[in-house]
């Protein structure tokens, strides 16, 4: 239910007449970030049931995972659709001055392969491919925050970008040393 949270608060927002001077800026900046605060809920799943030992956990991690796509897809419509009207002169001439874009579609690429790959039809179909595809999970982390540091830095504000950096940091840098210690243990 909590997961709704962001899109009520842009359709109430849009319904009060609350979205600023620039709503499309708005719904563009606010799905952005929402996408880039559900990857990183998604990708704390494992490690927060690594350390609590609650399995029960690892139920969300899908529904989670889907919820990262949805805002994405929100973030890539409202550009797409209501920022550039479909034009694809102005989103070539856009992505020439803003070349961030561009990093943040090829992040929305991998992510349409997850979500398309999610049902458990298909991690049944894919067996041992399911998983190595599904590592695409981390260089979307690592491109999210490309978009999001590039993005801001041409604003001068590196704030927000620096401490997503560090979340995104901590979270796949925790799977990099289990992944060392289980390849030391196996070796032993
Ligand atoms: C995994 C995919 C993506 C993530 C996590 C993401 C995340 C973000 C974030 C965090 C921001 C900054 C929001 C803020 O200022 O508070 C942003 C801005 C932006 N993103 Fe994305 N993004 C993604 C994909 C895309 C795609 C596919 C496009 C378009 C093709 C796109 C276009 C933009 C644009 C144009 C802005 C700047 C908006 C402005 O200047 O007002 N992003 N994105």
């Amino acid at each position: 239910m909590l997961a709704w949270y962001p899109l009520a608060r842009i359709v109430l927002f849009g319904m009060t007449d609350r979205l600023g001077a620039n709503p499309i800026e708005f719904i563009t900046r606010s799905t952005g970030l929402w996408t880039l605060v559900f990857l990183c809920i998604t990708l704390a799943v494992t490690p927060l049931r690594r350390l609590t030992g609650v399995t029960a956990l690892a139920r969300f991690r899908r529904m989670l995972g889907l919820f990262t796509f949805f805002y994405a897809t929100l973030h890539f419509t409202t550009y797409l659709w209501f920022d550039k009207w479909f034009d694809v002169a102005a989103i070539l001439k856009d992505i020439g001055k803003r070349p961030f874009i561009t990093v943040g579609f090829a992040a929305f690429v991998l992510l349409i392969a997850l979500a398309v790959t999610s049902p458990r039809a298909m991690v049944r179909k894919l067996g041992r491919r399911w998983q190595a595809l599904h590592r695409a999970i981390y260089a979307i982390g690592g491109l999210a925050i490309l978009h999001f540091w590039w993005m801001k830095a041409g604003k001068h504000d590196l704030i927000l970008p620096r401490l997503y950096g560090a979340i995104m940091v901590a979270l796949l840098g925790w799977r990099l040393l289990v992944w060392l210690r289980e390849r030391t243990l196996k070796s032993h």
